[in-house]
């Protein structure tokens, strides 16, 4: 299931982000890739030690806390630290790949990376190419949002960014534990949660409304790990 979310970022925000960006020294992209995808990726990355990452990281984390479309779509239980990459020049794309299971967090342990998000910071007509490509059950996605938005999907996908050949793409990507590991569970929760909202909206709190809420939750404490 991939779902598409605008305005993660507010324009002030975003400016920010951009600035910062602009001001920063990049690493090659293959730091946090593990032995498959390395091969396949060619881009360029903010490393750990770089100056403003604390800040883009508080940024970022910030927008998906007071996001409920995220929360509901990604059921989070723990978000690894969002990393930025660029795609120019010469470093301008990442193969097929699947993200790997397990990703090391910075105070120890791992999480299970269940759900991966890409929050799109650049413009679409800033760049040709840059497409991310995600197959899912239903064949293959393109996806190619405006600045601020995001996509978030299974991080079984397998998935890619196609070439950019002229301009550069900024992103910041992620890594999610859900709460609920399955996504075909997850995909249920989300549907039922959107229809209920809509529900909501043009029947009010009637009584059916509160007993599916109810049947709502109790799916979500019966498969939510924590
Ligand atoms: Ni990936």
């Amino acid at each position: 299931m991939l779902i598409t979310i605008d305005d993660v970022l507010t324009p002030a925000e975003l400016a920010t982000v951009k600035d910062r960006l602009k001001r920063s020294i990049w690493a090659g992209g293959e730091i946090t890739a593990g032995a498959q995808a390395v091969l396949s990726k060619n881009n360029r990355q903010l490393p750990e030690d770089a100056e403003h990452l604390p800040a883009l990281r508080r940024i970022v984390l910030g927008a998906l806390q007071r996001n409920p479309l995220f929360f509901t779509a990604a059921l989070p239980a723990r978000i690894l630290p969002p990393f930025f990459n660029r795609y120019e020049g010469e470093q301008n794309y990442y193969g097929n790949h699947v993200d790997g299971a397990m990703r090391s967090l910075p105070e120890g342990g791992y999480l299970r990376a269940d759900v991966s998000a890409t929050l799109f910071l650049s413009e679409p007509e800033e760049y040709e190419g840059g497409v991310l490509t995600i197959e899912d059950m239903f064949g293959s996605r393109e996806i190619k949002l405006g600045a601020g938005r995001m996509v978030v999907y299974p991080s079984s996908s397998v998935h890619q960014v196609t070439p950019v050949t002229r301009g550069r793409r900024l992103a910041c990507f992620m890594f999610i534990q859900s709460m609920v590991r399955d996504a075909g569970q997850r995909r249920m929760l989300f549907d039922m949660d959107m229809a209920l909202l809509r529900l909501r909206q043009s029947q009010g709190e009637i009584e059916p409304v509160i007993r599916l809420t109810g049947v709502y939750h109790n799916l979500l404490r019966h498969w939510a790990e924590n």
